[in-house]
């Protein structure tokens, strides 16, 4: 059974459709990078995987649990087994990086504060960050603070990651170093990790699979080497980073009645 079963996943926003008949199975351990032009839809999937947002139809499965279904506390526990990082760190701009670190622990668990400081400390460190835990918000670089997002979301040993947009406004070095991250949390935690990312170079170090979102759809699910070969136009333009290509051609009229000309 896979861990994160996505499932026929449709979610439009009135008259917009944004997910149409998304299909993704992610397995315990693997690591999932999905790509996709902006507005795709790729945080409203990761918002239906949380349960923060309802499928118009079909379904998010977590260890079997269908997420639409759970009752409330049954919810949160599922959350609570996911760890978050927002597409902008979203820290909590008043509180040092040791308390937005320890927010979690001290909200969703019975820790002693010794607790809560050692695994605050190992939550930083595991991210390089460590030393920083009386510094604000406002005091640090843009990846400082996506690493002490990443710090904060590994501190209640989730099983799963789930990462917004990790890199973007980062410059490529500070990319790499959060790719590094990344791969680092997987390996020392084993955790299964879906990646949302525009960074090409980090997907494909990241990836045990790589999906391509387009136009709502799920147009591609494979390994990097896989995906590289895909004759598939619209993956290959997305690889080439090449303006003319389908990409960016509108999408065909929908279906209408016969119109009448305005008179
Ligand atoms: N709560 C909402 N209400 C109405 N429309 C929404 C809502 N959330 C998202 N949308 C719309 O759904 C579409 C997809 O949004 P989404 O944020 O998932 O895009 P994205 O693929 O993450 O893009 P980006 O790469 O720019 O972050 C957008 O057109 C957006 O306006
Ligand atoms: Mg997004």
């Amino acid at each position: 059974m896979a861990l994160i079963d996505v499932v026929n996943l449709s979610k439009a926003f009135g008259p917009k459709v944004v997910l149409s008949n998304v299909n993704l199975q992610v397995q315990e351990g693997e690591s999932l990078v999905v790509l996709g032009g902006s507005g795709t839809g790729k945080t409203v999937l990761l918002r239906n995987i949380m349960g923060l947002l309802t499928p118009d139809s079909g379904h998010v499965a977590i260890e079997g649990k269908i997420i639409a279904q759970l009752k409330r506390e049954e919810l949160f526990e599922v959350r609570q087994s996911i760890g978050m990082c927002f597409q902008m760190a979203a820290l909590f701009d008043s509180m040092t990086v040791f308390e937005n670190v320890a927010f979690a622990l001290r909200r969703h668990t019975k820790m002693t504060n010794g607790e809560v400081t050692a695994r605050v400390e190992e939550c930083l460190s595991m991210v390089g960050m460590k030393g920083t835990d009386k510094l604000k918000p406002a005091e640090l670089s843009g990846g400082m603070k996506r690493r002490v997002g990443f710090a904060r979301a590994i501190a209640l040993k989730p099983k799963i990651l789930l990462f917004d947009e990790p890199t973007t406004g980062l410059d490529p070095v500070m990319t790499d170093v959060i790719g590094r991250v990344i791969l680092d949390l997987k390996h020392e935690l084993g955790v299964t990790t879906i990646t949302i990312t525009h960074d090409l170079k980090s997907a494909f170090e990241i990836a045990d699979r790589i999906a391509l979102l387009f136009r709502g759809e799920c147009i591609a699910c494979e390994p990097p080497a896989a995906f590289k070969v895909n004759p598939h136009p619209v993956i290959q333009q997305f690889l080439r980073g090449d303006a003319d290509g389908p990409f960016l051609q509108d999408p065909p009229p929908p279906k209408r009645k016969t119109q009448e000309a305005h008179s």
